[in-house]
């Protein structure tokens, strides 16, 4: 897949290129095992996306935004638009692709504009998004410069989207791989910042997660870890027990105490909480990009603090902290 040579290009003179062919097997049999049926579909909407070249690239405001109307006709414009539609559900955004505006579920910009304050630049970096999604904040990060952003998502559906709107931006440096945290390879302590957003609270072992994402960074490198928190003092946890906010696959949520003892006896040092915020039905909502169920339908509607389950409701906070 040439999208996937290019990356092979770039880390000629990075660690990663000793697990170049292991990196290529996975990605391979991700597109040919883990086909749930719906892959081909997804395909033929990125075969059918119209050739069309941009300079219009903005990666440093709230829509990730590539190209403008007046670089196509209005048909490629209305076939463009077609083929997103196949791609939906989009979740993270908002992107901005030739004027049509992909209204996703969340306003990722937000937790952007809330973390950004706090990190080491990412200037001419080698980073790795954990759990990407479709890739927004990825190309947030080679919005400041990053020299290469690496991102990984199991979905299939969100590498696709990803594709879809690299198409238009070849020449930036982010690319999203089709596969989870555990199936990357071991021992490449080499990236100078590594991102895991939204993903502590759907793995059954956290720990294992903190590990294996400490595995990965190079000596002081930079873990920001963003994660759904409660109110409370060390010791206190939430382990839902069934569903959290209708999401079946919640197991952990610590106080933020808690979450940096965690950090902490994985060895991270540094260890700091830069924000809490819990989560509203503006951020996080239904759009014409996204019409399933979301937030508001996930929240006990006598009272929005809790969830339907009447447990607290979405809180997340943002830690920080160098190897
Ligand atoms: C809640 S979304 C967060 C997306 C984005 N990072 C953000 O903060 O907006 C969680 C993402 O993590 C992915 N994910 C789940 N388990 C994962 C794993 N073990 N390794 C990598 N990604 C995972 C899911 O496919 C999903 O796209």
């Amino acid at each position: 897949m040439k999208l996937y040579q290019d990356f092979f290009k770039l880390i000629d003179e990075t660690p990663l290129i000793d697990v170049a062919t292991e990196l290529q097997q996975k990605v391979d049999y991700a597109f040919n095992q883990r086909n749930n049926g719906n892959l081909q579909r997804w395909r033929e909407a990125y075969a059918n996306l119209p050739d069309v070249q941009t300079k219009h690239i903005r990666l440093d405001t709230s829509h990730v935004s590539i190209g403008k109307q007046t670089d196509m006709t209005l048909q490629q414009q209305e076939q463009i638009l077609q083929q997103l539609k196949i791609l939906k559900p989009w979740r993270k955004g908002p992107y901005k692709l030739f004027d049509i505006d992909i209204d996703t579920e969340w306003r990722s910009d937000w937790k952007w504009d809330r973390l950004t304050p706090h990190i080491a630049p990412l200037k001419n970096k080698l980073v790795l998004d954990v759990g990407c999604g479709s890739g927004y904040h990825s190309w947030r990060m080679a919005g400041e410069g990053a020299k290469l952003v690496m991102g990984i998502d199991p979905s299939l559906l969100f590498v696709m989207q990803y594709q879809a709107v690299k198409k238009y931006a070849p020449n930036v440096p982010v690319f999203v791989f089709p596969f989870s945290l555990e199936e990357m390879p071991k021992n490449i302590p080499c990236f100078d910042s590594v991102f895991s957003m939204g993903v502590l609270y759907h793995r059954r072992s956290p720990i294992d997660h903190l590990l294996s994402l400490q595995n990965l960074l190079k000596p002081n490198g930079e873990l920001v870890l963003e994660t759904l928190i409660i109110e409370g003092g060390e010791n206190q946890v939430l382990v839902p027990r069934d569903r959290y906010a209708k999401m079946r696959n919640v197991w952990f949520i610590p106080s933020v105490p808690e979450l940096i003892k965690w950090v902490q006896r994985c060895g991270f040092k540094n260890v700091r909480c830069v924000d809490m915020n819990q989560t509203s039905i503006k951020e996080q909502r239904s759009t014409p990009w996204m019409n399933f169920e979301s937030l508001a339908d996930f929240l006990n509607p006598d009272n929005p603090d809790f969830t339907t389950e009447n447990y607290p409701a979405p809180r997340r906070a943002i830690i920080i902290a160098n190897k």
